[in-house]
């Protein structure tokens, strides 16, 4: 890639106008690979944001991961429908909902189930959902792909706030080159999720192999216009046993800056330091909490099916309650209280 030398002053305009919102892509694309001072500063602008709306508390979440069966093959994610080396689980009711009350008795009060696109997850949600909402009094955060718009509905009746449903990238091309499905019909979901009254979550992933930095900006962009409640980013890490085995990882820095430029375009959208950046950089989630992020992911699943659930890796670095503790006293943040 062609590079061109952009001046500090030219950068820390861009910063300028990003605080106001009158931000412009090339603003974006002079932000994306900013480091040194520069990225200080917008990293300190991000996190005068987050203070803004959200007092320094970082919220943690406690995921189940219930199911790895799913009906897309994305060429990025090893729990692909073409992966015959995937070894495939359900998790039944009755474990989701001894993980469900671990989570709670942790002090936690937002339960995320997470699965592949799996037809038999839809049905269990309507049996446990509702459990979990009456025995346990949490909120449901919901990650299990694209359904026809009466499904939200039905997850919203269950008892369900929010579903996550990532866009992965905004270029349709490219998106249905690596993923074999249509971005409109996922972004009419999105508007489906919404419409339900569920909050919704979305995102972008950094380094696919064939994306540009002129798409990764439209993907910042894309953010902004559908309005959402939280905005992650992960950078790409190549999967054992998919077509992308031997790609290279998404670069770490355009990852973090792309969560600081969110963070103050998003304002009060709430951030996830997702694990994959501790997995590619030591420390990575702290350096995502510096961003701007307010959000840790910590992982209930059991031993057996974490080692089936191998969304990035196949030695994805799990997080655990001690570690969230940890970075949270080592960002000078508190977590925020159930
Ligand atoms: N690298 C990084 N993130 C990935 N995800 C899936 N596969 C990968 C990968 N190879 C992320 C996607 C998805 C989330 C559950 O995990 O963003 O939405």
């Amino acid at each position: 890639m062609k590079k061109i030398f952009i001046s500090d002053d030219i950068k820390l305009d861009s910063v300028e106008r990003l605080t106001r919102r009158s931000v412009t892509k090339n603003d974006i694309l002079n932000l994306l690979t900013v480091n040194g001072d520069c990225q200080q500063e917008l990293f300190r602008r991000a996190r005068a944001i987050r203070a803004e709306n959200y007092a320094d508390k970082v919220h943690l979440r406690g995921v189940i991961e219930i199911s790895n069966f799913c009906q897309k093959n994305c060429d990025y994610c090893a729990i692909r429908a073409q992966n015959k080396k995937a070894n495939r689980y359900h998790m039944s009711v009755d474990k989701i909902m001894e993980l469900a009350q671990k989570i709670r008795s942790f002090g936690i009060d937002i339960v995320f189930l997470q699965g592949g696109q799996d037809p038999k997850c839809v049905d269990l949600m309507e049996e446990v959902i509702p459990r979990i909402k009456h025995e346990l009094d949490t909120s449901i955060l919901l990650n299990l792909g694209e359904w026809p718009e009466d499904v939200y509905r039905r997850f919203y009746d269950a008892g369900a706030q929010s579903y996550i449903l990532k866009y992965e990238t905004s270029d349709p091309v490219l998106y249905e080159k690596i993923t074999h499905t249509s971005l409109s019909e996922r972004l009419e979901c999105a508007r489906w999720i919404k419409e339900a009254g569920l909050k919704l979550g979305v995102g972008n992933m950094v380094g696919l192999p064939g994306q540009s930095f002129e798409s990764l900006a439209d993907d910042i962009l894309l953010g902004v216009a559908l309005q959402p409640d939280f905005v992650s980013v992960s950078p790409f890490i190549a999967n054992q046993d998919t077509p992308f085995e031997n790609e290279p990882t998404g670069d770490f820095n355009v990852t973090l800056n792309t969560m600081a430029i969110n963070r103050i375009l998003h304002g009060a959208a709430l951030i996830p330091a997702v694990s994959a950046l501790e997995k590619v950089y030591p420390d990575g989630q702290l350096m995502g909490l510096d961003a701007g992020a307010n959000v840790l992911t910590i992982n209930f699943s059991p031993a057996e099916t974490q080692e089936k659930y191998k969304i990035y890796s196949k030695d994805r670095f799990v997080v655990t309650y001690e570690h969230a503790l940890n970075i949270i006293k080592k960002s000078g943040l508190q977590r925020a209280q159930a």
